[in-house]
């Protein structure tokens, strides 16, 4: 095991897994994606395809991390060398993938920077109630350079807090704010929970109605489920290689996606009650649901001020994790392929690089506001194109390599833990998804997407 490795206990073993895979996935995008798609049935098919798909592409990347200790674009290397394919490719889609997730990822976490520090202003404000009802999105939809400005604070600390290697500091900071905002989503779930809005909640979240699927809704389902684990990027390899020999990663793999589906649902149980008091359903769909919603609820709780800001420190807190782990994956990999530069030298490449592609999601609704497709805009065209194509791609890619890097024997030595009960029948379940179920869903995921979009 790695020197890097030797520091983390087990418990921060799961933190980086479970800090990874929860984050604005979770309590940001998902709720809008749940109203842009009707609701009950997409989030039974969601859930589906959480435990199938996700849950056995994640045991894959966390087994193929143990078994190399090596990053995605070496192994994608050496299995090309290996079955003389071009697999490489593979892994160098998983680091464009990486780069630009990271610049999306990163102007969304300069949004909850602003709502923190909008909620700073509230508490010091002298009418609170007042200033934090006027709190809305408004600044940020019309100002590009607002949100790039926010975006580069939060990519600098980031990567202040990578290049100085103190990542361990940051880990303790953050193993305690997890318990502060588990308790306070508990408190605003109860709070929402007493609105009047209720029962058309519980009915649109829990009484699935098939009618509202489409076409695109597999590949959202999907997308969504790769983003959310972390998948496809080879960052969960990464964390497969600090998990000690002991751990059974089927069981971590299960219990992360467990917790990583406990928190979407916590979100929409916070959010929609909220959503359902506004007479107009409009952003239901709108990717800024979170932000124009908590804050009304904030309103109609004594203290509001304090629990906001508590609930976005907590928020940016936890994308600041899931940003360090794109961040950590990409200077790795740039150490690994430019040998002669200092770790240093390329943390500061990458941000860079970073910054440069952020000038593109932070100006999509002011400069770039004319580059529609499809009745989208930019940023939706962005997020549909690298969640629900480049990621489910990149997923099958890591299914090709997990295949040719291990034969049989290893497979299931990795896969079956020591005590070898109800293994055995678990793994022929996994291969088969692994092998037959993922890859058929995946491409038919891409190709109904690609149909829906020219009809
Ligand atoms: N899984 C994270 C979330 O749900 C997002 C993320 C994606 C983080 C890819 C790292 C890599 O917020």
């Amino acid at each position: 095991m790695s020197k890097k490795a030797s520091w983390v206990s087990r418990f921060s073993f799961y933190l980086l897994a479970v800090g990874s895979a929860c984050g604005l996935g979770n309590i940001w995008r998902f709720p809008y994606v749940i109203g842009e798609n009707g609701g009950g049935a997409f989030l039974l098919l969601y859930i589906f395809l959480a435990f199938t798909v996700g849950l056995s592409i994640l045991v894959a990347e966390l087994i193929l991390g143990r078994s190399g200790e090596f990053s995605l674009l070496k192994i994608t290397k050496l299995v090309s060398l290996q079955a003389k394919k071009p697999f490489y490719w593979f892994g160098r889609l998983s680091i464009l993938i990486n780069v630009v997730i990271l610049a999306y990822y990163s102007v969304i976490s300069g949004w909850v920077l602003h709502y923190l520090t909008q909620f700073i202003v509230g508490i010091v404000n002298e009418n609170r109630i007042a200033y934090i009802s006027s709190i809305n999105m408004e600044a940020l939809k019309n100002s590009g350079s607002l949100q790039f400005s926010l975006a580069s604070v939060h990519l600098l600390i980031c990567g202040f807090v990578v290049a100085k290697g103190v990542i361990e500091r940051f880990e303790k900071i953050f193993a305690q704010a997890l318990p502060i905002l588990a308790v306070l989503f508990i408190v605003l779930i109860i709070r929402s929970f007493s609105l009047d809005s209720t029962s058309d909640v519980m009915r649109f979240l829990f009484y699935p109605d098939f009618s509202k699927l489409n076409l695109s809704s597999l590949g959202r389902a999907l997308g969504h489920v790769f983003f959310t684990l972390s998948l496809g990027m080879g960052i969960m390899v990464t964390y497969g290689t600090y998990f000690k020999n002991d751990e059974h990663l089927p069981s971590v793999g299960f219990r992360v996606t467990t917790i990583d589906t406990i928190v979407s649902i916590m979100a929409l149980l916070m959010v929609f009650p909220i959503a359902f008091l506004s007479d107009s359903n409009h952003y239901f769909t709108d990717p800024g649901i979170l932000f124009e919603s908590l804050p009304r609820l904030f309103v109609k709780i004594q203290y509001g001020e304090f629990f906001g800001f508590l609930f976005f420190l907590c928020l940016w807190l936890a994308a600041v994790n899931a940003s360090i782990g794109l961040l950590e994956t990409l200077i790795a990999n740039f150490s690994d392929k430019f040998h002669k530069i200092s770790r240093n030298q390329s943390t500061f490449m990458t941000i860079t690089g970073v910054l440069l592609l952020m000038i593109f999601p932070a100006f999509s609704g002011t400069l770039f506001s004319k580059f529609k497709w499809f009745n989208q805009s930019f940023m939706e065209n962005l997020d549909s194109l690298l969640i629900n194509y480049l990621l489910p791609i990149s997923g099958l890619g890591i299914i090709v390599i997990f295949f040719h890097l291990l034969n049989e024997t290893e497979r299931k030595e990795k896969f079956i833990d020591a005590t070898g009960k109800n293994s055995q029948a678990m793994y022929r379940h996994w291969i088969w998804i692994l092998k037959w179920f993922s890859p058929v869903l995946i491409g038919l995921a891409i190709l109904l997407q690609f149909i829906n979009l020219f009809r």
